[in-house]
């Protein structure tokens, strides 16, 4: 049996070329999630979030999993044996992160190394973009021990998938890999393993490119609106962008000049050099 690893290693995390690469960092344990990997993802979450070196962040595992899900032993058995506070706060702490990551400030990328289980989807949905390795399985088990897919799972599984498929993979309890979850919508694009680091990095730096203040105003617009009526939508983006203006009045008029007056980009074609006003 190997020594209990400390809360504080649960969750590893670089920052590299502006792009922080947290990982579930328990590959003994499939880095499921306890109690206390939930809880050292929460400070992690604190400590990047609004760091000026830090402009997209990258969420992966250690070893052979992304996460096999919630700690079977850990987060439900031991917890559920101290009562129903413990109960409650142990999903507190985990839905807790998991929200915190689908607001972040920061546009986010799940790179899914291998297993994603169950509460896994949490974090996959709470992370704007998705990419994995042929090699990954997912798979909605709770099913195979006994329990409806929870902590949002079911949630998930209709908001990313059809009716029948996520009837299916919610019922069955069989996994699919990296291909199929593409195709079924549960990641944006599936690759071999060994080419998934460069084409998250790749995409993490046209990220970096982009006026972070609209990026973080489209990214919670996406998720906002997918719940209102149009007329509702049509009204909440004005909204969304005079206050994103109020943050960031002169990007969007320094991407228009460079386009009609320097004529130095095509914004069809990709970003404005947002260095010249951000220096000004
Ligand atoms: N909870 C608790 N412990 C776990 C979990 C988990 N979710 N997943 C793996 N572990 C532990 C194992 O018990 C084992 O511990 P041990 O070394 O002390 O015996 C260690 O991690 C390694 O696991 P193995 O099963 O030996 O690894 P293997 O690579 O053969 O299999 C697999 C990987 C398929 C991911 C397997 O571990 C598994 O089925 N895990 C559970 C997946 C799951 O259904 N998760 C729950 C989803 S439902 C929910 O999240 C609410």
């Amino acid at each position: 049996m190997t020594a209990e690893r400390a809360e504080e290693d649960t969750v590893a995390y670089e920052i590299v070329d502006n792009i922080a690469w947290v990982s579930f960092n328990r590959p003994e344990k499939r880095n499921c999630m306890s109690p206390k990997l939930n809880r050292q993802m929460m400070r992690v979450l604190d400590e990047i979030e609004f760091r000026d070196d830090v402009g997209a962040v990258v969420l992966t595992g250690e070893g052979s999993a992304w996460t096999a899900g919630m700690d079977l032993k850990e987060y439900f058995r031991e917890t559920e044996a101290q009562g129903l506070g413990a109960t409650r706060q142990a999903q507190r702490e985990s839905y807790g992160w998991w929200r915190r990551l689908r607001w972040f400030q920061k546009p986010t990328i799940a790179m899914v190394n291998g297993w994603c289980f169950g509460g896994g989807y949490g974090p996959l949905f709470a992370c704007d973009l998705a990419f994995c390795a042929d090699e990954a399985q997912f798979g909605l088990s709770e099913i195979n021990w006994g329990i409806l897919p929870g902590g949002g799972a079911t949630k998930i599984a209709v908001e990313l998938m059809s009716f029948r498929r996520a009837m299916y993979h919610s019922m069955m309890g069989e996994n699919v890999d990296g291909k199929t979850a593409a195709e079924w919508g549960l990641v944006n694009e599936s690759l071999p393993l060994e080419k998934l680091k460069d084409r998250v990095t790749e995409v993490a730096k046209v990220l970096l490119e982009k006026n972070p203040v609209a990026l973080k105003a489209t990214k919670d617009a996406i998720r906002r609106v997918s719940e209102m009526t149009y007329d509702n939508a049509e009204d909440f983006l004005v909204r969304a962008q005079e206050a994103a203006n109020s943050y960031d009045n002169d990007g969007r008029k320094e991407g228009i000049k460079q386009f009609i007056d320097d004529k130095t980009y095509k914004p069809g074609l990709g970003a404005y050099d947002k260095s010249k006003h951000q220096k000004a």
